[in-house]
C-alpha cells in the first residue's frame, strides 16, 4: 500500500499557517506551522493535529476529461508557489451510501466540479489524498498551491464549487491556509 502522506501541525513545519477555518462542522486546533511528511511522524514537541492520507487512483474522471486534466495541470512544489490550502472533507453517510454511478452523476454531471476545476488550471496545482479508509476524521485531504497572484481566482472557485450539489454531502470542512 501506498506510504501515507501526514499533515502535522504544530510548531514547527516548512509552511506558516495563516489561518483556520471552519466551514461546516468543527475546526481543527490553531497551530503556527504545518509539516508535510510521507510515511513518518515528525519527532519533537506533541503536534496540534495530525491529519492522513493517500493518493488513490482516480475514482470518477473520464476519458475525455483525464487527458484534458494532464495537460493543464501543474507539479507540485514550483517555486513561485508560496500559497497553499488544505482543505479537509468529510462527505455524509448518504454519499457513501449512493451507487459510483450515482456519485459521478452529482460530482460531475450535476455540479461540474472537474469542469469548474479546470478553469483554475495551471494556476492551482492540486493533489487529492483520500483518508476515509484509514479511519481518518475527514474523508479527503485536499491540497492545493498557487502563487500570490491567484490568490483571488482560488477564492472565487472555492466560491464556485460549495454552491454546488455535491456540497450538499459536505458535512465538515475546515479550510487551512498556508504560506512558504
Ligand atoms: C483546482 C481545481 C480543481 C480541479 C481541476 C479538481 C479536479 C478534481 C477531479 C478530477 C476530481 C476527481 C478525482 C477522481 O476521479 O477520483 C476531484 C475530486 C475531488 N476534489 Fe477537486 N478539483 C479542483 C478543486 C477542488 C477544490 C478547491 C476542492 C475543495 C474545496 C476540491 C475537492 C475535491 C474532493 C474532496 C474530491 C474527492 C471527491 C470524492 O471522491 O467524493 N477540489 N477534483
Amino acid at each position: 500500500m501506498t506510504a501515507a502522506t501526514l499533515f502535522t501541525a504544530g510548531d514547527a513545519g516548512a509552511w506558516q499557517v495563516e489561518g483556520i477555518e471552519a466551514c461546516v462542522g468543527a475546526s481543527l486546533p490553531e497551530a503556527a506551522w504545518l509539516t508535510v511528511s510521507v510515511g513518518v511522524a515528525t519527532p519533537g514537541a506533541g503536534p496540534a493535529w495530525t491529519l492522513r492520507g493517500v493518493t488513490s487512483n482516480q475514482r470518477y474522471t473520464n476519458r475525455h476529461e483525464q487527458p484534458r486534466l494532464l495537460a493543464k495541470q501543474p507539479p507540485l512544489d514550483r517555486p513561485e508557489a508560496t500559497c497553499a490550502a488544505l482543505i479537509a472533507i468529510r462527505k455524509s453517510a448518504a454519499w457513501w451510501a449512493l451507487a459510483q454511478d450515482e456519485r459521478r452523476e452529482i460530482l460531475e454531471e450535476r455540479s461540474h466540479h472537474i469542469e469548474i476545476g479546470l478553469d483554475y488550471l495551471p494556476g492551482v496545482a492540486r493533489r487529492l489524498y483520500h483518508s476515509r479508509d484509514l479511519g481518518e476524521p475527514f474523508d479527503f485531504v485536499t491540497w492545493f498551491e498557487y502563487p500570490p497572484e491567484q490568490a483571488g481566482a482560488f477564492d472565487e472557485l472555492l466560491i464556485r464549487l460549495r454552491v454546488t450539489p455535491e456540497w450538499e454531502h459536505v458535512e465538515r470542512e475546515v479550510d487551512v491556509r498556508l504560506a512558504r
